[in-house]
């Protein structure tokens, strides 16, 4: 194979999409879409996420050191398309439709439509840049949330994934279902849930 030097990027990296669920100062829920996601090892494993900026989600993990992290799949993907391109510090964010309860451990609120959900605890914050507030946060896994019906089904592995549905992001802007069907671009989805939606200054990573 040969390889030719390119810009960094990860466009062609697929990446699993999460809503992060936290609890604003009123007591509300608050969603936001994340996509810098991935695993990590303590004495089990734990979870890593990288978030830019600050966002209400930010502020929310750092004042309360704990979050949800709630699985995307095509049945949730304009709900949390939105959760991705509203400003979560606008009053109005949260205003639409949608099921959420509380977790079985920690006090997070979870994404009910989501088959998969992190309950998570913040154990470390690590800086990445002071300047614009971009973070790492290692956690520690304190509960996961799984469908009963999925978990009972006995479907063969393949098709219980198929009928899970996760959503991917890859190729820039661009979602994925988990068979490889384009499912549109960022913040296209969203127009479903609220028409005529803008991208938030937040959401402008
Ligand atoms: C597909 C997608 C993936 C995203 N992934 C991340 C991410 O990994 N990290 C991040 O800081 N922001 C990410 N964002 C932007 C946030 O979702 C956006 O800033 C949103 O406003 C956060 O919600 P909040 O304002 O309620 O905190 C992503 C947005 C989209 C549409």
């Amino acid at each position: 194979m040969s390889k030719v030097s390119v810009p960094i990027t990860n466009d062609w990296c697929p990446q699993t999409l999460f809503t992060y669920g936290t609890f604003k100062a009123d007591g509300q829920p608050n969603f936001g879409l994340f996509c810098w996601f991935s695993y990590c090892w303590f004495d089990e494993m734990g979870v890593m996420c990288a978030i830019g900026g600050r966002k209400q989600t930010q502020d929310r993990i750092l004042a309360t050191q704990v979050f949800s992290a709630n699985l995307v799949t095509e049945e949730n993907l304009a709900l949390t398309d939105y959760f991705g391109t509203a400003d979560g510090h606008d009053a109005d964010k949260m205003d639409v439709p949608f099921a959420w309860e509380r977790g079985q451990v920690l006090d997070v609120p979870v994404l009910s439509s989501s088959p998969l959900s992190f309950e998570l605890e913040v154990e470390k914050v690590i800086s990445t840049n002071d300047e614009e507030g971009d973070t790492v946060f290692l956690c520690r896994i304190r509960n996961v949330l799984k469908d009963k019906a999925l978990l009972e089904s006995g479907l063969p592995l393949p098709e219980l994934m198929r009928k899970i549905g996760a959503v991917r992001t890859a190729g820039g802007v661009e979602y994925w279902a988990w068979d490889g069907r384009h499912l549109g671009s960022w913040h296209e989805p969203a127009q479903q849930v609220k028409p005529g939606v803008e991208v938030g200054k937040a959401a402008q990573m």
